[in-house]
């Protein structure tokens, strides 16, 4: 069902908004479940497409899952491997998360290669470097991986890049080995942290995750717990851009200022007004914002899931700004669809130089992933005149009831199905 957004723009955003449960969180966090044959459950999991296509592949190897709420409860006592992830696996690559917890309990897993994806080649070979460095053997084969392991031992694994992947297959593996794993160059995210927290209340002894080397003590006898995936950062610094980019004034609650701290600093520095408090951010009415040069890093460094936002931000913001892309390799594909919008937009390799207009125009425009899709609902708010958005599953992949929470903080958002329009 190709549904599109309507989105009538030009008024600011006011109000307040609740974020939802990190989707980068909960994904491996619900992957992690499999490592034990007790229950276990997940609070604070947002309803997303990537969500359920998770939760569709735990139920589809014979775990009992049940989603109430917010709440997930998960009881894979018996697992299987059935090879009937395939249709959900293509759509997901964070389905290889699941590479690591099937080895553990059952010694095998076979998964399609993940595909490409609109921002780049998305390759797992840290994955399986990392799983092979564990006890794991791969066989490539029409398009999937399978792997075998008869035993899982802790070994020293150091990553050429800090892969959020990656890291937490690697831990999540290494939490159920034998003896002692070092990663080094880990992935730092507050997503590997949460998921520390969850392995170790299910009885492993992961240190220093949020630093670049984690040690885990594994445990072959992993057991179940109970865990609140940490808030979506990505979901928090999305509206604050919005709120921005409209001018309005915006309170969002459920939220680690921590976890963004590079992202407020950004915003600060091109003069958007925000205000700290428990758990929740402020942004104010903001006057004529200046220029900014960012560059995407691993965190603690600027977010690429924040990049595409930004540069919707920065598309009427006089003088010229650049954003350098350095995480994936093509991640400046939705920019056509700004130019589309008026935006004038410069790209060479990693660099997109951004001159500011006065203001963008009305357009149909499409969503080619799901950070692409949020840069064009940030595009549509802020510009005067109804502009269509096409392709919003990519939005339904990672945002909770995007269209309800832009419509309670004054946005005219409409969301139309392909069948309503063929009427
Ligand atoms: C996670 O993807 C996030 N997804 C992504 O968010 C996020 O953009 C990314 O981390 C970077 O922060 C989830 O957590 C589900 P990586 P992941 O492995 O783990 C290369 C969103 O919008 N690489 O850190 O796939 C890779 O090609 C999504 O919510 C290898 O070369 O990211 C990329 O260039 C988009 N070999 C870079 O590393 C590997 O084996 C970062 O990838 C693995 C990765």
């Amino acid at each position: 069902m190709e549904d599109k957004y309507l989105i009538k723009g030009g008024t600011r955003l006011n109000g307040s908004v609740c974020i939802s449960g990190s989707k980068n969180a909960s994904l491996p966090l619900l992957a992690a479940s499999l490592l034990t044959a007790d229950k276990c459950v997940i609070k604070g999991v947002p309803h997303l497409l990537d969500t359920s296509n998770m939760m569709k592949m735990l139920s589809g190897l014979g775990a009992q899952v049940s989603f109430q709420g917010s709440q997930v409860a998960i009881h894979a006592r018996d697992i299987r491997e059935t090879g009937q992830l395939y249709q959900y696996a293509r759509k997901m690559r964070a389905s290889c998360l699941l590479l690591g917890p099937l080895l553990v309990r059952t010694g095998e897993a076979c998964l399609p290669l993940p595909g490409g994806c609109a921002i780049g080649s998305r390759p797992v070979d840290l994955h399986l470097k990392g799983l092979a460095a564990l006890g794991a053997e791969f066989v490539a084969d029409k398009g999937h991986i399978r792997a075998t392991a008869r035993k899982l031992t802790g070994s020293e694994v150091s990553l050429s890049y800090p892969s959020v992947g990656a890291t937490e297959n690697i831990m999540m593996t290494a939490a159920a080995a034998q003896g002692c794993t070092t990663i080094i160059n880990a992935a730092a995210e507050p997503e590997i942290v949460d998921l520390a927290n969850f392995l170790n209340k299910m009885g492993a002894r992961v240190s220093g995750a949020g630093t670049q080397i984690i040690q885990v003590e594994g445990n072959p006898d992993l057991h179940g717990a109970v865990h609140t995936a940490i808030p979506d950062r990505i979901e928090a610094g999305t509206y604050l851009i919005a709120a921005a980019a409209t001018g309005g004034h915006v309170r969002i609650k459920n939220v680690i200022p921590d976890h963004l701290r590079s992202v407020l600093d950004k915003l600060q520095e091109a003069g958007v007004p925000i205000k700290e408090g428990t758990g929740e951010l402020t942004v104010g009415p903001s006057k004529e914002l200046r220029p900014l040069q960012i560059t995407t890093e691993p965190y603690p460094g600027f977010p690429t899931d924040l990049q595409p936002q930004f540069a919707a931000l920065l598309a009427t913001v006089p003088g010229a700004s650049t954003i350098t892309e350095t995480v994936f390799e093509n991640r400046f594909l939705y920019l056509d669809f700004l130019r589309r919008m008026g935006a004038q937009i410069h790209v060479n390799g990693p660099l997109a130089v951004i001159k500011g207009v006065e203001r963008l125009s009305p357009a149909q425009v499409e969503a080619t992933d799901l950070r692409a899709g949020a840069a064009l609902v940030i595009a549509a708010l802020k510009t005067p005149g109804e502009t269509e958005i096409g392709e919003i599953y990519h939005l339904d992949r990672g945002y909770e009831d995007m269209e309800g929470k832009l419509s309670s903080l004054g946005a005219c958002v409409r969301r139309v199905t392909k069948q309503a329009a063929n009427l």
